[in-house]
């Protein structure tokens, strides 16, 4: 039997959590779909997050069906044992691992689902569900909710209502336990290394594409389950288009390289943005830039405390941004008008900061009852201001014409301010350019 290589307890302790919240409900949560087999090659599959918080099982075609305070409490649903199968595509738990290793109340074949699922809901008074993430699964649903409705113990003739179970377990992930820092921080870490080695890596006539190759290399060999999603790795004016994916391209003397890149460990994800000179050495139209950009960043990692709106972060960076953008030459007339008109979005168009966890964009919301929420020990966030002149902007100065520079960290809200757990990756200008990207440190193609 292969053992699971996550602590149990973790899981159970995140059943009970959710169980505490919702007494009376059902939760029905099923696997991420399964990827399909291309041309019979794999690709790689990462269970649904949901499913894995409350489980730790990483199989397809499962479900978890977790109904608080009933017996049994939580039910897995798992493909069965097949040697065939197991032959060609590797091991299964089975009904029997899935209760031995796993903890979960009861097992059963997921062939049992559609027979057992009427059983298992209908002494439940609502059902949390997700739409949307699989449209098979959600006309089983639809069909499931009838079978409940005209089933003779459900009186009155209504639907079981439907909340989003994304949203109910979104508002627990936002909070991460101290088992949950230790790993985000050890995700952080690695990612923060694997930008290092990039750094000192490149140079010169070296690819784009080799430089992705150099941190997910590190990314992999540090122990890091996946990438947290597609780095992109942007050289000279790529850096200012803000999703760029191709990383295709040669990195020039004189560019800037932008790299945001960040590994997955334990379901947990890093996501770190620096921005450096290729040759080692910024330019004056460059620091002119930098300088500013990163002083406005780090004050925005000071902002971060218990009771402040998270709004205000961006807000913040906004105030701050425009006035350096009207400082640069690049928008022309007041603050006020063009935070009024929304003129800044032209060279600062994003946000400044979302959730961070186990997805990269992590859930929960960040309106409560109307109003921005305060932020409270135990969330993680991203601070990451940036600025891009077009390349084609004739109405911006020549020399910033090109330029794209973000700066992000990844922080956890403390009880007294916060943790940057990326701060081992360096961003000072003398940090950058003494111990990185000088020549003698340079290892890339000759
Ligand atoms: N890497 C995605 C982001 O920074 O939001
Ligand atoms: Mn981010
Ligand atoms: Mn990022």
């Amino acid at each position: 039997m292969r053992r699971p290589s996550y602590d149990m307890n973790v899981f159970r302790e995140r059943r009970a959590a959710l169980a505490s919240r919702y007494p009376g409900a059902a939760f029905v949560l099923p696997a991420h779909p399964e990827q399909i087999r291309n041309n019979d090659v794999n690709h790689a599959y990462r269970q649904d997050t949901n499913l894995f918080y409350l489980t730790g099982f990483e199989e397809p075609g499962s479900v978890l069906v977790f109904r608080p305070g009933q017996d049994p409490e939580s039910t897995l649903f798992v493909r069965p044992k097949d040697s065939f199968n197991e032959t060609w595509y590797g091991f299964r738990y089975g009904v029997e691992g899935a209760l031995s290793e796993f903890g979960v109340d009861h097992a059963l074949v997921i062939d049992d689902f559609e027979r057992e699922i009427v059983n298992l809901l209908r002494s439940c008074d609502r059902l949390f569900y997700h739409w949307n993430l699989d449209p098979q699964f959600d006309r089983d649903m639809l069909s499931v909710l009838e079978a409940v409705r005209s089933s003779s113990y459900r009186s009155g003739g209504g639907h079981l209502p439907v909340f989003d179970s994304a949203e109910a377990i979104g508002e627990l992930r936002l909070f991460k336990s101290e088992h949950d820092i230790r790993i985000l921080r050890r995700a952080c870490e690695i990612s923060a290394n694997a930008h290092i080695e990039a750094m000192r890596f490149a140079k010169p006539g070296v690819n784009e594409r080799q430089v992705m190759a150099t941190l997910i290399h590190s990314f992999y060999m540090q122990g890091a389950v996946r990438e947290g999603y597609l780095p992109i790795v942007a050289a000279g004016s790529n850096a200012t288009t803000l999703h760029y994916i191709f990383n295709d391209q040669t990195c020039k003397d004189g560019d800037l390289l932008l790299i945001d890149a960040g590994a997955e460990f334990g379901y947990f994800a890093g996501d770190i943005t620096r921005t450096f000179p290729v040759s080692g050495k910024f330019t004056e139209p460059q620091r002119r830039i930098y300088e500013p950009l990163l002083e406005i960043q780090k004050a925005l990692v000071q902002m971060v405390r218990p009771g402040i709106r998270y709004r205000s972060l961006h807000e913040a960076s906004v105030d701050a941004i425009t006035e350096l953008c009207l400082d640069l030459g690049l928008l022309k007339g007041t603050k006020r008008q063009n935070i009024d008109s929304q003129a800044y979005q032209k060279y600062y168009p994003h946000g400044v900061s979302h959730w961070l966890g186990m997805d990269v964009h992590d859930v929960g919301r960040m309106i409560v009852d109307d109003q921005p929420r305060l932020l409270e020990p135990g969330m993680a966030l991203t601070i990451e201001p940036g600025l891009y002149v077009p390349v084609n902007d004739l109405s911006a100065p020549e020399e910033l014409r090109g330029l794209g520079i973000r700066i992000e960290d990844d922080v956890v809200v403390t009880a007294t301010g916060c943790e940057n757990l990326t701060e081992t990756c360096p961003k000072e200008i003398d940090d950058l350019e003494k111990e990185l990207c000088t020549p003698s440190s340079w290892r890339g193609p000759t």
